[in-house]
């Protein structure tokens, strides 16, 4: 039988991190754990505070879209307060941390799609939304919010069958939700530690992007750009070469792959 109840003494006994999911709070139900991160951190909660729902009525994706999130799969927001300089690479800090976390639990191999989707098999398996208050060169706090399709009966949702998947479809069988957590919590934790000490996880985030080399249309704000992935820089922005040689740079946006 697959443990799966998520309990803040569940996740937190024994987990080794030294700040990263020291104090989870959890809820059976929510609407979404950003709401409740943001007034957490704005109360000084400790860096590292998880909050965690089993179900969110409302939870939120990029680009003002609304994210699934029904029970069996994973909800969680992780607050932090980063410097400025590191800003940019929490996408990269928590799109690896996902792929960490997952390879390590189930022997699969998840790919990065610009900028921070995890794909396994070319389909959707987890969304990464982050966001903050700064001001200037101060971070107020940065709150980052993973959702994982854990044990999402696909046929249930139609109107995201065609582009995602959940763990226990690719498996053919529940995968512990605890166990997922509590890797991510620990990969997100030596990845900020790795960032924070001044290391790189840039060409790790790079190599582990499906997108470079493939023809995109990228959708950012009111504009299409359609090209080449040619490369990515150090901020996570992107960079596109569009048929006519010319090459823009992009800073965020929804990519779709178009071979
Ligand atoms: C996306 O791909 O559009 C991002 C989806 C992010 C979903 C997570 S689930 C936990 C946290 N709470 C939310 O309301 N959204 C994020």
């Amino acid at each position: 039988m697959v443990e799966n109840k998520l309990s803040p003494t569940s996740i937190t006994s024994n987990l080794g991190t030294h700040f990263i999911g020291q104090r989870v709070i959890y809820y059976p139900s929510l609407t979404s754990t950003m709401e409740m991160a943001r007034q957490e951190a704005r109360l000084g909660a400790g860096e590292g505070t998880v909050i965690i729902a089993d179900e969110q009525t409302a939870g939120r994706g990029r680009l003002k879209r609304a994210w699934l999130s029904p029970e069996g799969s994973i909800a969680l927001s992780i607050i932090l307060y980063p410097s400025v300089v590191n800003l940019p690479s929490l996408i990269m800090l928590s799109s690896l941390a996902v792929v960490h976390s997952i390879e390590a639990v189930t022997g699969l191999k998840p790919r990065i799609k610009w900028p921070n989707d995890v794909l396994v098999n070319d389909r959707k398996v987890c969304g990464i939304l982050i966001e903050g208050s700064v001001r200037g060169s101060i971070v107020d706090y940065a709150v980052i919010g993973i959702g994982i399709n854990v044990n999402l009966r696909l046929a249930d949702f139609p109107e995201i069958q065609s582009t995602a998947t959940s763990l226990s479809a690719e498996l053919g069988g529940d995968v512990s939700r605890l166990r997922v957590v509590r890797r991510l919590l620990v990969e997100v934790e030596r990845l900020y530690l790795t960032l924070r000490a001044g290391g790189a996880i840039y060409e790790e985030w790079r190599d582990s992007l499906i997108t470079l080399g493939r023809k995109i249309r990228v959708k950012s704000g009111k504009t299409i750009h359609e090209g080449v992935a040619e490369s990515v820089a150090r901020d996570g922005s992107l960079l596109l070469r569009h048929s006519n040689g010319t090459l823009s740079k992009i800073i965020t946006g929804d990519a779709t792959l178009r071979d």
